[in-house]
């Protein structure tokens, strides 16, 4: 069997795309780059916002289609094959296999069964699973947990991925070996809500850390760069920040979605803080963390939000100063509390509020990448950048940067690299040396024939 995967969503996502492909693999599949060379395309699908949904409906309409012309299996898995709507479109465009995000182990049940199964359940095995780790990259997801305790008003995710479940700390550490003996020097440590692991359900796991402990744990472990996504505030706790202080391999670098700057809004999202609380937490991190980078989630127009209550989620921004934002327009997901309780607000006005808050989040970005110029970042550089005789890849603290090749450093690998210049979205630097001397650079025409005898060198 041929197949091809095709994913859409977050890290989450990304991971579980990882998990199945090794299932399939490990049942005689080869892996193809595209659907003409398929048999089987699986689509892991995202239900977080209307647009990701409006991408698998369209995704799905041409698969039908080739479907028509030859023998094709179509499968769809992830958060929209959990819910009414995703199974809806699996009738419609005739999709054979469907599996919701706690059924992703029953991929074998499912080819057995010719092309016809449908799994929608919950399944303790998953969490004890441990995929085997990505060969030949730098960089991994490890999942901690799955699925979500909070109600926010607005997020499907609960109903999608069900009540949370934190993975037991031997597996964790067990599936972290693996990826260290295959040579991965980052991992991010993947939740909805990572500073609530080990507490399902309100209720401590006996044997299970904190998190501010897990994050101790997984620091002795000896890899290189520890990350971690996503942080909740109302369970963010101060020992996470010292936590992360205390632990060298930790990156400092935070991503704690704030989503509005009014404490109003955030109690109609039933966020469970304030705008207070938040900024405590921010506080604390750069108590303990003064060189931390930070990033957040807004969702802008949340239905009621007033010029006010915008103007707060703006001033936050300013009395923060985060390095990025990923900045949502308020989509109205069916099934969610804010949905069938709340009118939307005009389109016209949300995006006009999206694009001055971008305005925003590019001012800040500028300021703060520009005050990495002249510094030496640890890069991890990930491969060949788009421009023939370059590579990119990222900084500890997220930033995308991209370097011209040096001698003796023509691929992937962690570097120093001292930046030289910053745009809002990019870093600019070449690879040094021990004494921040620069790398002499290979010229371009060489770094091309490099980048074509590097594979034939390694194997
Ligand atoms: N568990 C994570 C978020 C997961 S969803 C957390 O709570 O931080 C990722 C982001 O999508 C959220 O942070 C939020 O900003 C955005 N999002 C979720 N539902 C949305 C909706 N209905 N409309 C717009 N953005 C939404
Ligand atoms: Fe959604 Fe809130 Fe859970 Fe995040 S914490 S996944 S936004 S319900
Ligand atoms: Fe989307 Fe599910 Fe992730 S809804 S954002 S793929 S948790």
């Amino acid at each position: 069997m041929k197949a091809h995967m095709i994913t859409y969503g977050c890290q989450m996502n990304e991971y579980d795309s990882h998990l199945v492909q090794s299932q399939l693999v490990s049942f005689g599949a080869d892996l193809v780059d595209s659907i003409d060379e398929a048999d089987f395309v699986l689509v892991n699908t995202c239900a977080v916002r209307g647009k990701p949904v409006d991408k698998v409906r369209s995704l799905l309409g041409q698969l039908r289609k080739v479907k028509s012309q030859r023998p094709l299996v179509v499968g769809m898995m992830g958060c929209l094959a959990q819910l009414e709507e995703g199974q809806q479109m699996a009738r419609k465009f005739e999709v054979d296999v469907l599996l919701g995000p706690g059924s992703l182990l029953d991929i074998g049940t499912a080819l057995e069964s010719n092309g016809r199964f449908w799994g929608l359940q919950f399944k303790d095995e998953l969490h004890e699973h441990i995929p085997p780790s990505p060969q030949g990259k730098l960089q991994a997801h490890l999942t901690i947990m799955r699925g979500c305790d909070h109600h926010c008003t607005y997020c499907i995710v609960p109903t999608t991925r069900g009540p949370q479940v934190s993975r037991s700390p031997d597996d964790i550490l067990r599936e972290l070996d693996l990826q260290l003996a295959a040579g991965v020097q980052e991992v991010t440590l993947l939740g909805q809500n990572v500073n609530a692991y080990g507490v399902d359900g309100g209720a401590r796991l006996a044997g299970y850390p904190s998190f501010a402990d897990l994050l101790r744990m997984v620091g002795r472990s000896g890899v290189k760069r520890i990350k971690f996504t996503t942080s909740h505030p109302m369970n963010f706790t101060e020992d996470v920040a010292a936590a992360m202080a205390e632990t060298p391999a930790v990156c400092d670098f935070v991503h704690l979605p704030v989503q509005s700057g009014s404490s109003r809004v955030l109690r109609r999202m039933a966020r469970e803080y304030s705008r207070e609380t938040y900024l405590g937490h921010i506080a604390a991190i750069k108590k303990h963390l003064p060189n931390v980078v930070l990033a957040t989630d807004i969702i802008v127009g949340f239905p009621g939000e007033t010029e006010e209550d915008f103007q707060e989620t703006l001033s936050l921004y300013d009395e923060v100063g985060y390095d990025s934002a990923y900045m949502f327009i308020y989509s109205p997901r069916p099934g969610t509390p804010s949905y069938k309780h709340f009118e939307d607000l005009p389109r016209e006005l949300k995006t006009e509020r999206l694009q001055r808050l971008i305005v925003k989040q590019k001012e800040w970005s500028k300021l703060r990448n520009a005050t990495k110029v002249g510094t030496v970042q640890e890069v991890l550089l990930r491969g060949d950048a788009h421009s023939e005789g370059f590579l990119e890849g990222h900084t500890r603290g997220n930033h995308p940067t991209v370097v011209p090749k040096a001698f003796g450093a023509e691929g992937a690998g962690v570097y120093p690299v001292l930046i030289g210049h910053s745009t809002p979205h990019m870093l600019y630097g070449q690879i040094v040396d021990a004494d921040g001397q620069p790398l002499p650079e290979i010229p371009r025409l060489e770094a091309q024939a490099a980048a074509l005898i590097s594979p034939l060198q390694m194997a």
